[in-house]
């Protein structure tokens, strides 16, 4: 019990005085490594010195040695794995789905902010301030490394193509300016207003399903529908753009949950993937929960970081990173983080047509096509069916795999190794200008970290991230090091180059690496 006497600490003086980040402090209260501590009559976290003792031998017990990490090297065209301590956190972004910010929008094969962190530390130089550093996202996705920039007081600034993405940045990147009270008050009379309307079988929502947006099997159930026409029908009624987005992206966030479908991680009918279907959900709480958990993230924001983020300069685009030039000076930044597009041919675009529709974000056919081809690596789809395409740059261990892949399953044409091996070309023809694109924004010696996995296309096995390496140091970059930061699963790939002779096959893991250049 606390004396009335006794003195406390707000979370950042705690942080301070324990002798870690403020950030740090309040992730291990969040995953639960340390207890919670009281709070005061507005809610405001408060530790006492014993607390702050306890916490302290806490950080001592956590100063366990690193574990092992493996590094990886090519010797004689095969990988050589390297054992090395680790300095980094697990990557999968499974990790952020507890953490403020992080939360709000579930996104694939996005990174963890513990990696991002992570990041900071070991290739940022602690002797320059905060304030004059920037980093960069080039594929911003919904804004693990640009949050988590701003949250250490960084300068930020992304490209992101994905308009719904692209909305998600902006929100996460605009939240830090606003109060969390108003949030809080527009979800009060959100609730009202739909409470007062949904019972009403006299009341027709204004709000019409978007046109254009086509699925299979109806999106929504009849009542799920209606549900949903009614928070759409309130929507215009938030005056404040920044809180519209904030209600706009808590809906995009959830609305598939309540839907037909669901992401395995491909968007496809739930019923499909063994699930039942949606008859009827609380779509209100659902997303009044969402816009709680924002708001109070927001909250506890003001309380952290309020004065260091709150002058820190962020920018995020709506655009393809090949432009990146027209938009940030040369050799301005400091540190990229990202992580690009997989080798997967996941169609980031298709899978959020829901949200990109039905928020009204990018409608237009033509639109989304331009953004098909301006997308990184384009997709199988987009290239499949053209003449073969060949590499920009010359790299002969590329081209003979290509040349495998080619071979295979010629009888299935363009959906057999050819049309493969021109999605492959145009991938890594994209990754050579993109790192010829952003090595004119780093500042000299600065590092950039592409965290990429290997793929597997008709069964021959692709190093990405080695052949990545390799073409950024034909861009002009220089490869520091491969990282591999976690394996995944163990699929079959093809060996022998006389596929038609005799397929030998053997188990291949699939990985996820760091590959670390400077310039
Ligand atoms: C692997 S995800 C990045 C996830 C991100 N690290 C996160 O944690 O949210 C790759 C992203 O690149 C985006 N993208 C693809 N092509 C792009 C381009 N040419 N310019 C900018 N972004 C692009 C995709 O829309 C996708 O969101």
């Amino acid at each position: 019990m606390q004396s009335v006497s006794e003195q406390t600490f707000f979370l950042t003086t705690a942080a301070n005085l324990i002798g870690v980040a403020p950030i740090t402090l309040k992730r291990w209260l969040l995953e639960g490594k340390i207890n919670d501590v009281q709070r005061d009559r507005r809610g405001w976290r408060v530790f006492t010195q014993s607390d702050i003792n306890k916490i302290k031998a806490h950080t001592e017990c956590a100063k366990q040695p690193a574990p092992k990490q493996l590094s990886l090297y090519t010797k004689h065209g095969e990988a050589v794995y390297e054992e090395k301590a680790s300095s980094f956190r697990d990557s999968a972004f499974n990790g952020n789905k507890k953490l403020p910010f992080h939360r709000w929008v579930p996104w694939i094969a996005g990174f963890s902010s513990n990696f991002v962190e992570d990041c900071f530390n070991n290739y940022l130089d602690r002797s320059v301030p905060h304030s004059e550093i920037t980093i960069l996202d080039p594929f911003a996705g919904v804004g693990t490394t640009l949050t988590e920039g701003i949250m250490h007081g960084y300068n930020v600034v992304g490209f992101e193509i994905n308009p719904y993405a692209y909305l998600s940045c902006k929100v996460k990147l605009s939240a830090v300016h606003l109060s969390s009270t108003i949030i809080e008050d527009e979800c009060a009379k959100f609730l009202s207003y739909y409470n007062k309307r949904v019972d009403d079988q006299s009341y027709t929502p204004r709000s019409k399903p978007p046109e254009k947006f086509g699925t299979r099997a109806p999106f929504y159930s009849p009542d799920v529908a209606r549900k949903v026409l009614i928070v759409m029908d309130y929507l215009p009624n938030i005056n404040n753009l920044e809180v519209r987005d904030i209600f706009r992206l808590a809906f995009g966030s959830v609305m598939v949950s309540f839907s037909n479908y669901s992401y395995e991680p491909s968007l496809g009918r739930r019923v499909s993937s063994g699930k039942e279907e949606i008859l009827d959900a609380p779509v209100e709480s659902i997303l009044a929960a969402k816009i709680t958990n924002m708001s109070s993230d927001m909250y506890e924001f003001e309380e952290l970081h309020a004065d260091s983020a709150r002058s820190v300069k962020s920018h995020i685009f709506n655009e393809s990173i090949f432009n990146a030039t027209q938009f940030c000076e040369p050799e301005s930044i400091d540190l990229i983080v990202t992580s690009p597009p997989y080798l997967n041919n996941y169609h980031y675009l298709r899978n959020t047509r829901p949200q990109l529709y039905w928020l009204d974000i990018a409608t237009d056919p033509k639109r989304l096509r331009e953004i098909e081809h301006e997308s990184f690596g384009k997709f199988w789809q987009t290239v499949r069916d053209q003449d073969q395409i060949p590499l920009d740059f010359r790299h002969e261990g590329l081209e003979s795999r290509l040349d495998l892949l080619r071979d295979i399953n010629q009888n299935k044409k363009t959906y057999g190794g050819a049309g493969w091996a021109n999605y492959a070309a145009t991938y890594f023809n994209d990754t050579y200008r993109f790192c010829k694109s952003v090595s004119k924004l780093m500042k000299p010696d600065s590092k950039a970290v592409v965290v990429i996995g290997n793929s597997i296309l008709q069964g021959v096995e692709i190093n990405t991230d080695q052949i990545f390496a390799d073409i950024g140091e034909i861009a002009g970059l220089k490869k520091r090091d491969i990282i591999l930061l976690r394996t995944k699963r163990t699929g079959s790939s093809i060996i022998d180059s006389s596929v038609r002779a005799a397929k030998t096959t053997k188990k291949t893991t699939l990985y996820e690496t760091a590959v670390v250049f400077s310039k």
